[in-house]
């Protein structure tokens, strides 16, 4: 059984999806350690309500590797297998991506490589795609970028506006990100160029 470290720096609804998967059976896992940039992040509140050790480790104002180093630090001591970025609104450094070759997931609420960034379901929208989604990826030393593990697509209705719209890929997301963990812990893949197949 793999032990998760979460990043996140907000709401943390990936983060209790995944909680709730694995209370539930449906993902054979542990969650070491949450781990949050942010001390007002919402999903650092909800991993002390579920007994899951909680750590912030403010970045503001620090240099990236010197806050990688420490986050790093956090998630060896909780012997960290796979680092699951839900939410954590912040670039690893290419040092932090080193130290776990291909055990660093990130979800993305598009289907990459289609509006990576920063509000990625608002982009979509004003772009006016007929099909959005999201996709779960390993994360390799560039944005939004690394080999896909898992995408669900959703469409967008007419009556969509912007917020509907991000409401329905999130609940993509919260089945994806626990299809893209058990993909990856259980082993059962290869990387092929880009490509993850199975
Ligand atoms: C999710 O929609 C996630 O895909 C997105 O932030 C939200 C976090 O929600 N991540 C990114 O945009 C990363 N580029 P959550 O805190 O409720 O899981």
């Amino acid at each position: 059984m793999k032990n998760l470290g979460i990043l996140l720096s907000g709401r943390g609804s990936n983060f209790t999806a995944i909680a709730d998967n694995i209370a539930v059976g449906t993902l054979a896992a542990r969650i070491s350690v949450v781990i949050s940039n942010r001390s007002d992040a919402q999903g650092i509140e909800a991993a002390r309500q579920r007994r899951i050790p909680a750590i912030v480790l403010p970045s503001k104002g620090k240099p990236r590797e010197e806050h990688d180093r420490a986050t790093v630090a956090a998630l060896r001591d909780h012997n960290v297998d796979l680092v699951c970025l839900a939410g954590y609104m912040r670039l690893l450094s290419p040092w932090f991506v080193q130290q776990f070759p291909h055990k660093i997931l990130n979800i993305h609420p598009s289907l990459l490589p289609a509006f990576p960034g920063l509000e990625a379901q608002q982009q979509a929208f004003a772009f006016g795609v007929k099909i959005a989604g999201c996709t779960v990826h390993f994360v390799d030393e560039e944005l939004d970028h690394g080999p896909i593990i898992v995408q669900k697509s959703v469409p967008v209705l007419d009556s969509d506006d912007e917020h509907t719209l991000a409401m329905r890929i999130l609940e993509q997301e919260h089945l994806a990100y626990t299809e893209a963990i058990k993909i990856v812990s259980e082993g059962k893949f290869k990387i092929v160029g880009r490509r993850i197949v199975r």
